[in-house]
């Protein structure tokens, strides 16, 4: 293989531009063994691709993705498209030979996360799905403690994200708040791939759920001076339970796009007879851990940069969203390459459609007012 990551991004707003300006600061990695450079764009939008002419590197600009998949150049693709595309555009990324980061939620709905996870081990092609915040020192911390053996018997587990940015109802209505474009599983999709990442790896699968989903506001602005129906569903809280050494254990997983005070929090709390993690991005550098003894003591530990994949930062500075985008980046480049170890890897395709079997199982919770079984 060689050892430049030639990426070609379909999709060039809000996570198409992070995705440049990870690839724009590549050097920052130290020691790492693979190169990394954006070479094409495809956007609809003209004003868009003059941002990305700004980036020394991309040679392509195009508003045909076809085009993108015919260039010889381009041996990665990210897609960061709305979800109603996902499905059609990773097929044709598969079907060029390239390999895909996708973005999540990996497709609309279950039906669509199945067949690209197919069509995916079919093609042969190296394909994982984004999910970046458990690429924090923090989140890494809490994994590690959760590996180690100091949980005692695992009493219960909360991974949530919230927003607040909708409590404002005169925002006005996005692609992100309809299901034709954002799927039925509305904040699930958009913010459920997030939670479900860690609980997944430590081997955390819940077997029953019971959803309670909130839609609260139903109408927004339409941007235009009208009104547009706002049909997904803002709040998901998620109660389901794991099995571990034959018992079961309750796993919280919460999205929210009315969390009043979060602008983008993400957390994870895992919680043992023994001792517990926890961790937000609400408090960056601290990482929270329990350990048993005659008093109740939680202790914080004042991190720095002790990220999975070294930087030439400075190891008592702090980290922040640009980061850990980055570091899945690198997470993506090392397994691809098959230099990850022992590290974190990004979201796998069987893990995208776990993800998808749990939200269809929540949206079925919600329609019986029953708990509902998954999957093993
Ligand atoms: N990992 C994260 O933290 C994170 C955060 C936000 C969004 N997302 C995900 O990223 C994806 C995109 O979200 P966003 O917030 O960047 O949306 P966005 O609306 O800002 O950008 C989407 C872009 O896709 C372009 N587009 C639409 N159809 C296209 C086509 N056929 N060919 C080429 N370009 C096309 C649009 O013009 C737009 O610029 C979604 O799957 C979303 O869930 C991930």
């Amino acid at each position: 293989m060689n050892d430049t990551m030639r990426v070609g991004i379909i999709g060039g707003g809000l996570m198409g531009r992070e995705a440049a300006s990870a690839f724009g600061r590549w050097f920052v990695l130290d020691k790492f063994p693979v190169r990394a450079e954006l070479v094409a764009v495809c956007d609809l939008q003209e004003s868009l691709l003059d941002w990305f002419r700004r980036v020394p590197t991309v040679r392509q600009c195009t508003r045909d993705h076809r085009e993108l998949l015919r260039n010889p150049e381009v041996d990665v693709v990210y897609v960061a498209v709305p979800h109603h595309l996902h499905e059609a555009l990773y097929l044709e990324v598969l079907s060029a030979g390239k390999d895909l980061l996708a973005e999540k939620p990996f497709g609309i709905d279950l039906a669509a996360a199945r067949k690209i996870r197919d069509a995916a081990a079919t093609s042969g092609r190296f394909v994982r799905c984004s999910s970046e915040f458990p690429f924090l020192p923090g989140a890494l911390r809490a994994i590690q403690f959760a590996r180690s053996g100091r949980l005692g018997k695992l009493i219960e587990v909360h991974s949530c994200f919230w927003h607040a940015s909708d409590l404002d109802p005169n925002k006005a209505v996005n692609w992100k708040r309809q299901v034709k474009t954002c799927g039925e599983i509305g904040v699930m999709g958009d913010l459920g791939m997030h939670v479900v990442h860690v609980p997944f790896r430590l081997g955390y699968h819940p077997r029953r759920v019971y959803a309670q989903l909130q839609k609260i506001y139903t109408q927004r602005p339409d941007g235009k001076g009208g009104v547009a129906e706002c049909d997904t569903w803002d709040n998901a809280m998620l109660h389901t339970e794991i099995e571990v050494d034959g018992r079961e254990v309750p796993v919280r997983f919460e999205t929210k796009r009315l969390a009043p005070g979060a602008t983008n929090t993400w957390s994870i709390e895992i919680l043992g007879t023994d001792g517990g993690a926890r961790f937000t991005t609400a408090e960056p550098k601290s990482f929270w851990h329990f350990e048993r003894s005659r008093e109740q003591t939680w202790c914080r530990t004042d991190l720095g940069f002790q990220t999975d994949f070294p930087t030439i930062t400075g190891g008592i500075f702090e980290p922040g969203f640009p980061d850990c985008f980055l570091q899945m980046w690198a997470s993506y480049a090392a397994e691809r390459a098959g230099v990850l170890g022992d590290r974190l890897g990004c979201v796998t395709p069987d893990e995208a459609v776990r993800s998808h079997e749990l939200f269809a199982a929540a949206l079925e919770s919600h329609r019986t007012l029953a708990a509902v079984a998954l999957p093993d």
